[in-house]
């Protein structure tokens, strides 16, 4: 089984499909990301406070695993948006992965009532340079946000990681993205459970049709619609369950009736609005 790629606008690559480790405690860590190796996925993604790299890092180191088969994304946590902070966040992070650079770098929340996100990509850039991550990005920044940091640095970020599912799909941000040759990274792609997206006839239909779950139908969107998407689960079944993805293909009325399941007034969202995160 083959994990297709994207391109990201600096020319690097990355798997669409990974495990996302949010919430995996870290005691649990390497088990569970030692059993998503095993399973087939190779693309990880954590973050500092997730608290959860060291665990993700003893499951790299005993993989055996070559670090060019990996792709490996963590993330700035916003008390360190500061001064020279994000270099030692990155040197940190890197220290409990136990790898030289990461794949991928985000600023993981914009954080605007303390309006050093500017600060914190023009540092990002520098970290990039200094060759500690190969690719730079954000995560839960709007359209605002990110026409500020390009005008400031000239430098596009390689993607954008906001909470997207059939209920909530961010389409100002996606349109966007769109036009500026960045790669959506769609976090809580099965709404985290929150959110009923299993019952919803749209997917429902579509499962029953290609003999797939309705969560396997939910990731089948994403990848269709061109999202990259990293699932998260601590369990061996439904990490297999949620990497069997690539035998079917929705059709274009199924990937409409599912385009059709977001209320459109946000009501949607699960988790964190940006702007209430600071
Ligand atoms: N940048 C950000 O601010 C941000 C925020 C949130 C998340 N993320 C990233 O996005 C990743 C994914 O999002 P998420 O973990 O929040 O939510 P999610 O992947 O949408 O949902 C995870 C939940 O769904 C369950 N689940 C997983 N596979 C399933 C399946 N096949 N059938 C039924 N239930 C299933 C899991 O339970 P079990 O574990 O019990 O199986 C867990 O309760 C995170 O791990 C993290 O890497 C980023």
């Amino acid at each position: 089984m083959t994990i297709p790629t994207l391109n990201l606008n600096d020319g690097n690559q990355i798997p669409q499909l990974g495990y996302g480790v949010f919430k995996v405690p870290p005691a649990d860590t390497e088990r569970a990301v030692s059993e998503a190796f095993e399973v087939g996925y190779r693309h990880i993604d954590t973050a500092a406070i997730y608290g959860n790299e060291e665990g993700v890092g003893a499951a790299i180191a005993a993989s055996g695993l070559a670090r060019g088969d990996l792709f490996v994304t963590t993330k700035l946590w916003n008390d360190r948006h500061h001064d020279e902070e994000p270099r030692a966040a990155i040197r940190e992070s890197l220290d409990k992965l136990g790898l030289d650079s990461v794949d991928l770098y985000l600023v993981h929340w914009p954080t605007p009532a303390k309006d050093d996100y500017v600060h914190a990509w023009e540092k990002m850039v520098e970290l990039r340079e200094a060759g500690l991550t190969r690719s730079i990005g954000v995560s839960n920044h709007l359209v605002p946000h990110l026409e500020r940091i390009v005008a400031a640095t000239g430098v596009v970020p390689a993607v954008n990681q906001i909470e997207l599912h059939p209920a909530y799909q961010q389409r100002e941000i996606t349109e966007w993205a769109a036009s500026n040759d960045v790669k959506i990274e769609s976090w809580g792609p099965l709404g985290q459970g929150k959110y009923d997206l299993f019952g919803a006839e749209p997917v429902a239909a579509a499962a029953e049709a290609h003999g797939k779950t309705p969560a396997q139908a939910v990731l089948r969107w994403h990848l269709q619609k061109g999202f990259i998407v990293f699932p998260k689960s601590v369990r061996r079944e439904r990490l297999e369950e949620n990497l069997d993805v690539f035998d079917f293909e929705l059709t274009s009325d199924e990937i409409a009736a599912i385009d059709a399941m977001d209320p459109g007034d946000g009501s949607g969202r699960v988790s964190a609005h940006p702007d209430e995160v600071n």
